[in-house]
């Protein structure tokens, strides 16, 4: 899929031979008012390459907007065959996110221009631009993210991957830098990882059932050196996952329960933490059928799943001190002679062996990602997890309170939060707290059972989030409503249309912030 070899360099920009040398500019006016005209400039001190692009600077033709570009061959006085410039936007809001961005639209400018080689030159730290260590780490993961392309099901798919992705740090910075070369090292696993997980939220329905999602997640766990296991219907039964199993009774495929564990050796004691994943492989509504318009897109009902599986492939390479695992409870929820009905009422598993579960009255049978979390969540508190994060498309709601912008995000735990908030700096992922709530609560009252799965029109994404925190009680947790972001609607200069990853950097973070600190 992404065969990007990834190097550092430190030689002077000026003489490396290369199809393309990619420069950042930013645009350094602060003035504001019609009359303040944007100021280009180059991040680089390289004097050649500063006289390279002197005049297309005071041309006026580029503006260095946020991912704006420009190309040309043959620049004077240095080796490259060709310069092209990225902008970043205003100096003042250069951020680790515009470096990543800007990394994807290098790649993506490539691309389909057949060139196979970017070499990108790193900006260089002055007070406004981040650490090369951190640049580094964000160019890189960026430039991975530019390079997917959801193509794998066309016959006339050319294949247009960068071969090789070079991060030029300024001279000074090195050569035997090794916290540069660890940044690196780190982004490639983040950004594979990353990818790993688009690659399935791509697949269609028919290609990627609950059964086959789990032989994935199986595959990439031998591969990277994780316990995993796969259950199905029978094991379902025996926990008694009512909720759950409700959702894939009308399915023709039998559901998947998988489980990825990482067990870093010598820890014992400290934190477990429990990823719980949303895995409608495909949601038709089920009974409580979907409109046909745009129903194909809900192949990808498994995003939330599948940022686990690809954040679990992350741990496991990069290694962090803290005991974390992943419970992905995939389905297919469908229509049929078998399935759920409206009105029907489902037993949960029990928040507590012996104890009876909850009883949750059905009103809509397209509210299923709450239902198989419900025990997801309950099988991860009973396998030990101190503390729980969730990640699900899991309503419409949320998408219209955020759009596309922002992805949602919930906790009942303020210090859990905050970990969660510090991880998001890192990730350069948007997600916007939405509340909880005893108002919201009331909402999903039932006279008939416990509770019911839908808390009418009004405030869903909340309601919904309570809904799981019936199941989740007291352990500190996050819940992280993905529908809005899992699938960018409109290709954008650094990210092609189509599956994003989104959470999986953020889960990881969050994951290390757990770790003993010389494991980080
Ligand atoms: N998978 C959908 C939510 C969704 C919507 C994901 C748009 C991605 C994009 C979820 O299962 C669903 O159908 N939710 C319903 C809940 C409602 C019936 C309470 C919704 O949001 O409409
Ligand atoms: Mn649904
Ligand atoms: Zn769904």
């Amino acid at each position: 899929m992404c065969n990007m070899k990834t190097e550092l360099s430190f030689a002077p920009l000026a003489g490396i031979k290369t199809e393309m040398l990619a420069v950042l500019a930013a645009d350094t006016q602060s003035a504001k008012g019609a009359d303040a005209k944007p100021k280009p400039a180059l991040l680089t001190t390289d004097p050649a390459v500063l006289a390279a692009a002197e005049d297309v600077l005071t041309s006026g033709e580029f503006k260095a907007g946020a991912n704006e570009t420009l190309l040309w061959h043959g620049p004077h006085g240095i080796d490259a065959k060709r310069l092209l410039i990225v902008g970043l936007g205003k100096l003042d809001s250069v951020t680790l996110n515009s470096v990543r961005n800007a990394a994807g639209t290098a790649v993506r400018f490539a691309k389909p221009r057949g060139i196979r080689e970017v070499v990108f030159a790193l900006p260089e730290s002055d007070s406004k631009i981040p650490p090369q260590t951190a640049s580094v780490r964000a160019a890189v993961e960026g430039a991975f993210v530019g390079d997917f392309d959801p193509d794998t099901y066309r016959s006339d798919r050319k294949d247009l991957s960068i071969l090789s992705f070079t991060a030029a740090a300024p001279p000074s910075a090195g050569p035997e830098n090794l916290g540069l070369e660890a940044a690196l090292a780190e982004a490639v696993i983040i950004g594979e990882s990353q990818n790993f997980t688009r690659l399935l939220v791509n697949e269609p329905g028919n290609k990627l059932t609950p059964k086959i999602l789990g032989q994935r997640a199986a595959q990439m766990a031998e591969e990277v050196g994780l316990r995993w296991s796969n259950f199905s219907s029978d094991k379902l039964h025996e926990l008694k996952m009512g909720a759950f199993w409700s959702v894939s009774q009308g399915s023709a495929e039998p559901p998947a329960l998988i489980v990825l564990r990482y067990e870093p050796e010598g820890v014992t004691s400290g934190p477990v933490l429990g990823l719980v994943g949303k895995g409608i492989t495909f949601d038709s509504g089920g009974i409580s059928i979907k409109p046909s318009d745009n129903m194909e897109k809900m192949k990808y009902d498994m995003a939330g799943g599948a940022a686990m599986i690809g954040a679990m492939r992350a741990i496991a390479l990069l290694k962090p001190k803290v005991r974390v695992f992943a419970v992905v409870c995939a389905a297919e929820n469908m229509p049929s002679g078998t399935a759920q009905k409206p009105g029907d009422v489902q037993t949960a598993m029990p928040l507590a062996p012996g104890k009876p579960g909850k009883t949750i009255e059905i009103i809509n049978t397209d509210a299923e990602g709450r239902l198989v979390l419900a025990d997801g969540l309950t099988y991860a508190r009973q396998l030990g997890a101190t503390h729980l994060i969730d990640a699900a498309t899991l309503t419409g709601a949320c998408v219209v309170a955020l759009g596309h912008v922002n992805a949602g995000a919930f906790s009942n735990h303020e210090e859990t939060w905050a970990s969660f908030d510090e991880a998001l700096a890192v990730s350069g992922e948007k997600f916007w707290r939405l509340p909880l709530g005893d108002e919201y609560a009331e909402q999903i009252k039932s006279e008939i059972g416990d509770i019911k799965n839908t808390g009418g029109r009004w405030g869903g994404a909340s309601t919904a989030a309570e809904f799981l925190k019936v199941f989740v009680e007291d352990t500190p947790w996050i819940h992280l409503d993905i529908a809005g972001l899992a699938w960018v609607e409109d290709s954008k200069p650094y990210i092609a249309k189509g599956p994003s990853g989104i959470a999986v950097r953020s889960i990881l973070e969050w994951v290390r912030s757990y770790a003993e600190p010389s494991s980080r």
